[in-house]
């Protein structure tokens, strides 16, 4: 058994450029586990909280760093308690959410290569999950809006998610990759920008978010796949960062609106589409259209097995976005996986749309048997990286039938 034996915490950059925590836990047999801290910009209300000052970051590392010296690494249940009720905070607020799950995640991948393991089959035993290993479909964001990019696009993220049948990762990955080129070619030729925005999708000044959803399927019949059949389309209404729904349903109320336009377009998932807070409309619209498509509790349940336990009551979703640092520790992060997982619900493992290289969320997905992915476009390095990572899993468990 080996045991923590230093840690070390820094200060880096992410995909906005904005300061971020990275740590480094070293083992007493010389393994050196990493993890690093992405942020959100349409964050919940209810996720952890996060210590900007990245000095005091540093310094609350140290504290904890103390704390869980010496102890085996491959214990993550006990070390996070450890690191919990140290802050004793219910949003972790003495500490720092983000301090906390530098920690967390850096302690995993420490265990993970001290076990000779791959990350993901070390994550797959904490989690304790029946479902085998098995490659997450991606939901490739290719249209930004809302707080991603400086357009007029209410919804936040339009994504293209190829059929969730039994093709390969790497198949998917390429029809992604394929409809990304296509899309800007599409855009290009009709005057508009094709910069891109936070998560790598393009990022154009259209005039309507439904203009967005014509544009996009009109490039998958462009190239010869079936809206609805092969790709179907997923959206981030992220209807928390939206100051008034009324106006962009108009004249409808957000549910008929929300039925309507699945019924318009080959939709397959809505992602918040109502703010955090209104649990009965939550219910309401899954009632109404969840047999049908996903409905996904992101600001909703913000990894928080709590609000996780009451959505699953009230009914409010069928699907839940899993991202570590809206919640603080990877125990907890596991524990609404396997709560969502026990009432049936549909599992999605997510990015921030601030962004480290970290591929951490690649073996969460494959770990726990995630569904799906979003990790954005596959463009721009830190998001490509999470893609990368998810070929060389695929290759790793067909070579060794894991
Ligand atoms: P965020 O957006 O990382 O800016 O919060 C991602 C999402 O809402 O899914
Ligand atoms: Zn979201």
């Amino acid at each position: 058994m080996s045991v923590i034996k230093s840690i070390q915490a820094r200060v880096i950059l992410d995909s906005r450029s904005d300061k971020t925590l990275e740590v480094d836990v070293w083992l007493d047999d010389g393994v050196r586990g990493r993890a690093s801290v992405p942020a959100g910009a349409s964050t919940g209300i209810h996720e952890a909280a996060q210590i900007k000052d990245m000095d005091q970051a540093k310094h609350n590392v140290n504290t904890l760093a103390s704390l869980i010296l010496g102890q085996d690494p491959s214990q993550q249940e006990q070390i996070d308690r450890t690191l919990l009720s140290t802050d004793g905070t219910e949003e972790k607020s003495a500490l720092g959410g983000n301090v906390i799950l530098a920690l967390s995640l850096a302690v995993c991948d420490a265990a993970a290569q001290s076990r000779h393991l791959p990350l993901f089959k070390h994550i797959q035993e904490l989690a304790g999950l029946k479902t085998g290993s098995r490659l997450p479909t991606p939901m490739f964001n290719i249209i930004n809006g809302g707080k991603h990019a400086d357009n007029s696009l209410e919804f936040q993220e339009f994504m293209i998610v190829p059929a969730a049948d039994e093709r390969s990762f790497r198949e998917k990955l390429m029809i992604g990759a394929d409809l990304f080129q296509k899309l800007r070619a599409v855009l290009h030729k009709m005057g508009h920008s094709i910069a891109l925005g936070d998560e790598g999708g393009f990022a154009p000044r259209l005039n309507s978010n439904e203009e967005a959803l014509e544009i996009l399927v009109q490039t998958i019949e462009g190239a010869n796949y079936q809206p609805g059949r092969d790709v179907t389309l997923a959206l981030d209404i992220a209807a928390s960062s939206i100051a008034d729904l009324t106006p962009v349903t108009y004249p409808l109320d957000s549910n008929s609106y929300y039925k309507k336009l699945i019924s318009t377009y080959p939709i397959s998932s809505l992602e918040d589409p109502l703010a955090e807070e209104d649990w009965q409309g939550w219910a309401k619209l899954n009632a109404l259209i969840g047999s049908s498509i996903l409905i996904v509790g992101d600001d909703l349940y913000t990894t928080n097995p709590k609000r996780l336990a009451m959505g699953i009551q009230q009914k409010a979703a069928n699907a839940i976005i899993i991202k570590p640092d809206q919640i603080g520790t990877l125990t907890e992060t596991l524990q609404a996986v396997r709560l969502a997982e026990r009432a049936g619900m549909t599992i999605i493992v997510s990015h921030r749309s601030g962004e480290t290289e970290s591929t951490f969320i690649s073996d969460l997905a494959v770990g726990t048997g995630a569904a799906f992915i979003k990790t954005g476009a596959p463009a721009r390095g830190e998001r490509v990286a999470k893609y990368n990572q998810l070929l060389r899993l695929e290759e790793f468990l067909q070579e060794n039938q894991a």
